[in-house]
């Protein structure tokens, strides 16, 4: 039964959010690429796993030079997705099953081919010039600083010959950064959000949100230039915008909801965008992508991340991959260390981010170099999601990028079927942690290690779990004699010792 107590969280504080790659997912159309009616046919597939919500990486009209992440019009979806109809079903269909669903909001960059920018470069006296950041060059012929773009060791500044002047893109040179200093693009940018929110979505994933400020006379530390900018900025007066952004999405019930990717790295830093409850809702936290598989390194991103954001009075996330990192089983290998990272990302305080396919354990795709496409080269954990274990696992033959390997054995199709697979266990999980407020709401306690067991409480007024992880790669002792199992990845054969990356949740 709900405790009074518990109904009172935002819905996203419980939630665990599935993250949609459109173009990979599931396609209706046969061009071999993804569409918002593929994710419409796949609904009964998202209920019946048990994810609360979807986030949709973009689906707007762009150039697809970075796949959606460059966008050339923030009030539409691009023709290969569908139509804004198909879009409004989608929401509509979604809500009917109780699934909630989060936009990839790409505020920092537009398309070099969006309206405002052709109108920016057309003149240095343009309406939309101050739209961006546009700098001369220093009378030596030096460039404004130091910053390196994305993917590259090459300037964020391009030249643009019509009016010689340089315009700044912390991505490719076709991601001109807009210029939010600007209040005329503050606003714009608030239409776009009043927009998707008119129709009924219910949040937004923020792209590189802690980059929206900027201080170009500041050069980068010549030791780190090679990260890129991105994840050196941070700027006060960012926190102004998202404040604005925050006020925004208050404008509208239901608790909509901001999530930032503020790739910072550094917990201490990111905590600080939640600001005083008036900035983001809930941020990345991206430690726990770069985690290796040991025990004492998982208690230290674990520890980092409560001591950082439990005196910010902000809530955690957890995430273990997505579109722009290499899958769990191609980073930490096994299907066992799969499942044990499952039990870690959807037991830990807070909400939780699964990347489709993840439940699947699925491994990235080897793409081969005449198949690649993406220019920060990260191709292989975008790979189709195989939903049927036949010849094109339920694409037509030609799907925009190849398939992992094994992707028959990996089909939604042979792991329903199967009731020990990882899709089984994801779904487990998915239903243990729906039912037990102490997973979804309970405060983090008795952190520790034991030897390679790293082991952690969740406490809800006088419920506990107890949740044990052994990461070696031979059994582990434990000691569960008092507690009732609720959930293991593996059989337990006796209640003294964990299999190798076995996980264990216990009541108390
Ligand atoms: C972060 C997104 O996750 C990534 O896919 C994209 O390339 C960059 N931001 C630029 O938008």
């Amino acid at each position: 039964m709900t405790k009074e107590s518990e109904s009172a969280a935002p819905w996203w504080r419980e939630a665990v959010i599935y993250q949609i790659y459109p173009r990979s997912f599931c396609d209706t159309n046969g061009d071999g690429i993804g569409d918002l009616n593929g994710i419409r046919q796949r609904l009964g597939y998202l209920e019946w796993l048990g994810v609360d919500a979807l986030w949709v990486s973009p689906i707007f009209p762009s150039p697809m030079r970075d796949f959606g992440y460059d966008v050339s019009n923030y009030v539409g979806i691009d023709p290969i997705f569908g139509s804004l109809e198909d879009f409004a079903r989608l929401i509509s269909e979604s809500h009917e099953l109780g699934i909630r669903v989060v936009l990839d909001w790409v505020p920092n960059h537009t398309s070099s081919d969006h309206p405002w920018f052709l109108d920016a470069r057309s003149s240095a006296t343009s309406s939309h010039r101050d739209w961006y950041i546009w700098r001369d060059a220093e009378p030596d012929g030096s460039l404004p600083n130091n910053w390196i773009r994305a993917w590259s060791d090459e300037s964020v500044w391009t030249f643009d010959e019509l009016t010689s002047q340089h315009y700044l893109h912390m991505f490719l040179p076709s991601q001109p950064d807009l210029n939010w200093a600007n209040p005329a693009v503050r606003d714009a940018m608030a239409a776009t959000l009043r927009f998707w929110l008119d129709m009924g979505v219910d949040g937004f994933r923020m792209d590189v949100v802690h980059a929206l400020g900027k201080d170009v006379t500041r050069d980068d530390p010549e030791e780190l230039r090679m990260l890129g900018h991105t994840p050196l900025n941070d700027v006060a007066v960012t926190h102004e915008y998202l404040r604005e952004i925050r006020r925004v999405l208050e404008e509208y019930s239901g608790d909509r909801v901001a999530v930032g990717e503020v790739y910072l790295l550094d917990p201490s830093r990111v905590a600080t965008y939640f600001g005083r409850g008036d900035e983001l809702h809930l941020s990345f936290n991206f430690q726990s992508i770069f985690t290796p598989w040991r025990a004492s390194a998982w208690l230290e991103t674990i520890r980092n991340a409560e001591n950082a954001l439990n005196p910010a009075g902000a809530w955690p996330t957890w995430v273990m991959s997505n579109h722009d990192n290499p899958r769990v089983a191609s980073r930490l290998g096994g299907q066992d260390r799969v499942r044990a990272a499952l039990v870690l990302l959807l037991t830990l305080r807070g909400t939780a981010f699964i990347y489709a396919g993840e439940e699947l354990g699925l491994e990235d795709a080897h793409v081969a170099p005449d198949r690649a496409v993406d220019p920060g080269g990260r191709d292989g954990c975008r790979a189709p999601i195989p939903w049927s274990m036949g010849d094109h696992h339920g694409w037509e033959e030609n799907a925009w990028l190849p398939f992992g390997d094994r992707a028959s054995e990996f089909s939604v199709e042979a792991q329903e079927r199967d009731a020990t697979s990882t899709l089984h266990v994801a779904r487990r999980l998915l239903a243990l942690r729906r039912v037990s407020a102490p997973l979804r709401l309970g405060a983090l306690s008795n952190l520790h290690v034991e030897g390679d067991v790293l082991i952690f409480d969740r406490v809800w007024e006088d419920d506990v779990v107890r949740v044990m992880v052994n990461f070696a790669k031979s059994p582990s002792p434990i000691d569960v004699s008092s507690g009732t199992p609720l959930f293991t990845t593996e059989e337990l054969t006796d209640r003294t010792q964990l299999g190798a990356n076995a996980a264990l949740i216990v009541e108390l």
